[in-house]
């Protein structure tokens, strides 16, 4: 891909705008400054650099680019076992999967005592949803949309990784993905640039905390760069067709949100990105990530990306693929031990220039230095275990499960899926009276402890975990609780499942958790081209069902999956992802009502796999079906974009979820009928954000009541359409949202500003602008409703 000549100034748009987006992402309840003076930016730190660079030795310089995995490997490849040697030689910059301070201060004293010039190790790690302490997985933390808890879960993550001298994650993960099929979707924040940004944001300042040398902030790591998530049919480590429009306008802004927070390293990914594999992609790393977006941290390929150019078949050798990755910019080569073989060589021949290989260098110990690693390269191994697990942190781990839990059904719906009133309409089962009788509790998540900590656990303990048998025990008494597995995750008896039936028969109420392997079925390596129940689950569903007790279905799962018949016969449905340490109790306190659920989807979820990939910021097409609202009948007229054996709308929508109580929204109502693109381009040029957001700003409001007799807490979304631009434009785009907390009959006034870049967009030419069009806003519950207000944009 060839950038457009246009691209500084479109470049230069673009961080206004994104700037102004940060600005109005109407998210967090209390929003935290970023990290103020990014440090990656600092005189002082630069002539530290410098004066280091100037003492090193040709071997020294490649020894910093090299990146070494000890004790677990998390892929193929093994790299070095003479680690230690090779780190007093000053062979090594850094290494991954090191866990306990012990280990880590053993290789920082050979580093800092045994290599010539005292350079410390970077010592990373995938802390991706918490260290000791386990959070809920990424997918289920941005099911909060809560950027705020999401920040606090980072800080508490970066505060233990960093008590085991841990001060870099491989995190957070923002790649947009919209095929269920791909089993890392459960590693980001779904499918939504607009979401994607704010929870980049939200890691990155939560790692890297106020100021990045604290002992108790880590680097974040932005991964995977860039268009992983695309890969093609869902399956791992695919390749990837993306135009540079789509990818300027969905896949890169996250990345983009994560550099302007201070994110100190990217990841580059596996996958080829348009023919040229993204870890030798000169465009993605040079063109955008440093020349437009004037990052200044260091990129980190991943695990042997670089010995994989081989098998991509752009490199017929290791000297090839070396020099291929780092000309165009991946400056640390984790695991495939190519830059450590061959960069001095390739320097030589001059294959690779000095200069390349300085500028490098320069951005590793710019890191390093902007860390504080050289002042405080140890941790305290005696303060190690009482920095873990801390009250604090167990609390945000609680609040923090039950903010994702996802309420899918409760009883049954007004109107069925044609549309009509729905006779015999089943009350809500959910939440279940504290004197309810008996309950059996029934399925192999029940008291699966190890599935809680999710598809990566970091230093998670099962011991750590308190399971749902073990909550519910708890709360109702032994005597109360009938426990029966029923199945494991990929098998089952006859016997079983017949004790399981046999349980249920006894008892007022069932609660079935049922789920997929984590560690094995999620995550990493793990695509599906069936995402249904795994195992007999289903068979146990059925049956259990069959008694004719209400099922209170609860899901274990990374990704939706597709399993219409549960969706019919179960009483309630909660999507809980993987929860964490504190999965029982946040479960139980939601079951009882203490909790009151109000996560949204962030993920469309499918009817049926052939749907996919499915997202709900999809263009148009010319030949629509004749209305796409998800809960209303689709017409089947012939020559019209649609399947003939299905529907075209998800079975749930993105932005959807329930409550216990339930919410009405009056009409979308802007300030203003009309505006013109010449002033808000104007306003783009202003020189502060709130100059650009005053004059003609956009104001919308809505009003928001509660409907019903619980106070709940709604997710509250805008969304923009564009029409008549020179580009097709999603049919809805998130541009806001807000969680609003109301009273049982309350009402609230919402209220969302809108700046210049909820109407901007990528044209024609790849440039980040506004154009006249005809907008149409909406304040909605999700993707699919809310009323619509139209606004005429004009030259
Ligand atoms: C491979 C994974 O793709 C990446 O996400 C992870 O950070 C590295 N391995 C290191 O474990």
């Amino acid at each position: 891909m060839n950038p457009s000549a246009k691209t500084y100034r479109c470049f230069f748009l673009f961080v206004v705008l994104a700037a102004i987006t940060a600005a109005h992402a109407q998210a967090p309840a209390k929003p935290r400054p970023a990290n103020a003076s990014n440090p990656l930016n600092d005189p002082a730190v630069e002539r530290r650099v410098e004066s280091l660079l100037r003492q090193m030795t040709l071997a020294e310089k490649v020894g910093q680019t090299a990146q070494y995995s000890f004790g677990i490997a998390t892929g193929p490849g093994t790299g070095r076992a003479d680690t230690m040697d090779a780190i007093g030689k000053g062979q090594v910059g850094s290494l991954l999967n090191v866990n306990t301070a012990k280990q880590a201060n053993a290789f920082q004293h050979a580093a800092m005592e045994k290599s010539r010039l005292h350079i410390p190790l970077l010592l990373g790690l995938d802390v991706i949803h918490g260290f000791r302490t386990t959070f809920p997985v990424p997918l289920g933390l941005a099911s909060t949309w809560d950027p705020d808890l999401v920040q606090r879960t980072a800080r508490i993550a970066a505060r233990e990784a960093a008590a085991s001298n841990i001060r870099w994650t491989f995190s957070p993960m923002v790649d947009i993905a919209r095929d269920a099929r791909w089993g890392r979707i459960v590693e980001g924040a779904g499918e939504d640039p607009f979401l994607g940004e704010a929870m980049a944001r939200a890691y990155v300042r939560g790692y890297q905390g106020a100021r990045l040398d604290s002992p108790d902030s880590i680097a974040a790591c932005a991964k995977h760069y860039v268009g992983y998530g695309a890969a093609e049919g869902g399956r791992e480590y695919n390749g990837v067709e993306i135009s540079e429009h789509t990818l300027r306008q969905y896949y890169l802004p996250p990345f983009k949100a994560a550099a302007e927070a201070g994110a100190a390293t990217y990841m580059s990914a596996f996958n080829s990105l348009n023919g040229m594999p993204a870890s030798a992609n000169t465009f993605t790393l040079t063109q955008v990530l440093r020349k437009e977006w004037g990052f200044r941290g260091l990129v980190v390929s991943d695990w042997t990306s670089i010995t994989e150019l081989i098998k991509h078949g752009i490199a017929n050798d290791g000297p090839t693929a070396a020099a291929k990755a780092f000309n165009a910019g991946v400056d640390m080569d984790m695991e495939s031990d190519l830059y450590q073989k061959h960069l001095a060589e390739l320097v030589h021949s001059g294959r690779v220039s000095q200069a390349t290989l300085d500028e490098a260098v320069r951005r590793i110990l710019r890191v390093k230095v902007a860390l504080g690693l050289f002042e405080h390269p140890y941790a305290d191994e005696a303060a190690e275990s009482a920095a873990m697990l801390r009250p604090d942190a167990v609390e945000l781990a609680r609040e923090a499960a039950e903010r994702s839990f996802v309420l899918l059904k409760n009883g049954s719906p007004a109107v069925d899926e044609d549309g009509k009133a729905t006779a015999n309409r089943a009350a809500p089962v959910l939440p279940l009276s504290a004197n309810a009788g008996t309950i059996a509790l029934i399925g192999p998540m029940a008291d699966n402890a190890a599935n809680m900590i999710g598809s990566w656990g970091g230093q998670g303990k099962e011991a750590d975990v308190v399971t749902l048998l073990a909550a519910l025990r708890q709360r109702l008494g032994e005597s109360r609780v009938k426990y029966s597995k029923g199945a494991e995750i990929e098998t089952a008896s006859e016997a079983s499942i017949a004790e399981a039936v046999a349980a249920a028969r006894q008892v007022d109420t069932v609660i079935l958790a049922l789920g997929e392997d984590a560690p094995k079925m999620t995550g990493e390596a793990a695509s599906r081209a069936h995402p249904e129940l795994p195992g007999q689950q289903q068979k146990l569903l059925e049956a259990v069902a069959a008694t004719g007790k209400p099922v209170v279905l609860l899901l274990f799962t990374g990704r939706p999956l597709v399993i219409p018949w549960a969706f019919e016969h179960a009483a309630a449905v909660i999507e809980a992802w993987f929860p964490g340490v504190q999965a029982g109790p946040a479960l139980v306190r939601t079951l009882f009502g203490e909790s009151n659920p109000g996560g949204k989807l962030v993920v469309s979820w499918p009817r049926a796999i052939g749907q996919e990939p499915l997202y709900y910021n999809a263009l148009n097409t010319g030949r629509p079906i004749e209305h796409s609202d998800w809960n209303q009948p689709q017409t089947d007229t012939k020559f019209e974009s649609r399947y003939i054996d299905e529907r075209n709308s998800p079975l749930f929508p993105f932005g959807f979820g329930l409550s216990y109580t339930t919410f009405s929204y009056g009409a979308t109502t802007p300030n203003v009928k009309g505006m013109s693109a010449r002033a808000l381009r104007q306003k783009l040029s202003g020189a502060t954000l709130a100059a650009a957001t005053k004059p003609g700003a956009v104001i919308v409001t809505c009003e928001v009541s509660n409907t019903g007799s619980r106070a709940g807490e709604e997710i509250v979304q805008l969304y923009v359409r564009l029409e008549g631009t020179s580009t097709s434009q999603p049919v809805r785009a998130l541009k806001g949202f807000q969680r609003v907390q109301l009273g049982p009959g309350e009402k609230k006034t919402v209220r969302f500003e809108l700046g210049p870049d909820a109407f901007a967009l990528w044209n024609d030419q790849n440039q980040y602008v506004v154009e006249p069009a005809k907008a149409t806003i909406w304040v909605a519950p999700n993707s699919q409703q809310g009323t619509a207000a139209a606004l005429e944009i004009t030259e």
